[in-house]
């Protein structure tokens, strides 16, 4: 079988980069990480991606005058690495257009909340602030504006009274851990596309298991 070259763009620590990895051990996983690129020298991700055996390159945002002139860097170093899907895993750059246009249905990204609700940052003191009941984790399509784009996958996860940033956090990652390997799993495997600016599921099934309830 072969499967899909999948590079994962990170920032820090990487425990959804683990879990990618982790998954793609499985003969039967439709993509491969084939490589790893972090804008920031001390990720931890890099020594998980180190660790797995997987060529890591570090690509410094700071080292480009432009946001479009960094991604373009990133677009040479997965091109020469024949890579055909994306995956932003707490990669806290915001991609240029010019980027997001090259890999259009083939570069997705994480977000630890129900998108469209709360997308950027400090997410978790927003929901918790907002005295929310449910959050969630989202992976989709990236598009030009931040956090948005075609929903591909959501896990819910209950706000329990008593929850602070931390402990929601934790939970709401655990769920990350589950989801982003499915929802790669489905991109890679033609089970879920882009079109016309809308995720179409192949099937209806693939639909429904697109979504996960965290029990409680
Ligand atoms: C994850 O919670 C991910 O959803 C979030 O950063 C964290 C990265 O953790 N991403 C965003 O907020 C993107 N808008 P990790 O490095 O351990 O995978």
């Amino acid at each position: 079988m072969s499967r899909v070259r999948t590079a994962v763009l990170i920032s820090g620590r990487g425990t959804n980069l683990a879990a990618l990895i982790e998954a793609a051990r499985a003969p039967d996983y439709p993509a491969e990480i084939a490589l790893v690129i972090s804008n920031r020298h001390e990720s931890a991700g890099l020594a998980v991606a180190r660790a797995a055996g997987i060529p890591a390159q570090i690509i410094l945002h700071q080292d480009y005058d432009s946001r479009e002139a960094f991604d373009r860097a990133i677009d040479v170093a997965v091109r020469v690495s024949s890579i055909s899907l994306v995956c932003a895993a707490g990669f806290m750059r915001i991609h240029s257009e010019w980027f997001v246009r090259q890999w259009e249905g083939r570069l997705i990204n994480i977000h630890p909340s129900l998108l469209p609700a709360f997308p950027g940052i400090k997410v978790h003191e927003r929901v918790l602030q907002a005295g929310e009941r449910i959050s969630g984790c989202t992976v989709h399509f990236v598009t030009p504006e931040l956090d948005s784009g075609p929903i591909i996958a959501q896990a819910t996860v209950a706000v329990l009274p008593g929850d602070t940033r931390e402990t929601l956090a934790e939970r709401v990652l655990a769920e990350e851990h589950k989801l982003y390997p499915q929802a790669l799993a489905m991109v890679a495997s033609g089970r879920v596309k882009l079109e016309n600016d809308r995720a179409i599921f192949r099937d209806s099934s693939t639909d429904c298991s697109s979504l996960r309830h965290a029990p409680l």
